[in-house]
């Protein structure tokens, strides 16, 4: 398993990984995402410096996850859904927090298969606000 930064040729996969249903219900924004409007996130996101987007690899594209530089780095996590189920989650987010911390993450309340990848790879719950729960990994 390895992690590459993202290019314009993601652009699909992401696309489709970012309306796909599951992960629509898991995001803060729950809204489907048009295309124009995706291409254009993606070119603001691939040039501002203080955000990642990184493709997983397994041989092939797995996943996806952010991360948002600030005095804390904010990180999520999308795996394709045929990734997913299999363990895979916590070993990614384990390999992309192993930078200077402190990791913050905001995971639905419904959401306990990612609630627990984010504990397995050394998030901790601190707080809930505004309908989302609060992890940090210091
Ligand atoms: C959330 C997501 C990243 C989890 O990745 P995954 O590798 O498929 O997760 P798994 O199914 O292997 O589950 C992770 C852990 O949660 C557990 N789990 C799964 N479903 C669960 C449930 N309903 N209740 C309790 N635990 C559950 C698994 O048993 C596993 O625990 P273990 O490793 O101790 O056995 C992935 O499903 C995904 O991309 N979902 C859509 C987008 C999303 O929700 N992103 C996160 C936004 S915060």
């Amino acid at each position: 398993m390895r992690l590459r930064p993202a290019t314009m040729d993601d652009a699909e996969r992401l696309f489709r990984w970012r309306n796909d249903p599951v992960t629509r219900a898991a995001s803060v924004n729950r809204d489907p995402v048009a295309w124009p409007d995706h291409l254009a996130w993606l070119e603001a996101s691939l040039a501002n410096p203080l955000r990642d987007i990184l493709i997983a690899e397994d041989g092939v594209p797995v996943g996806t996850l952010r991360l948002d530089r600030d005095i804390r780095t904010e990180v999520s996590i999308t795996l394709a859904p045929a990734a997913r189920g299999h363990g895979q989650a916590a070993p990614l987010l384990r390999l992309a927090t192993e930078g200077k911390g402190p990791y913050v993450a905001r995971i639905r309340p419904d959401n306990p298969a990612s609630r627990r990848a984010f504990e397995a790879a050394g998030f901790h719950f601190t707080h809930h606000a505004e309908g989302m729960d609060w992890f940090l990994k210091p």
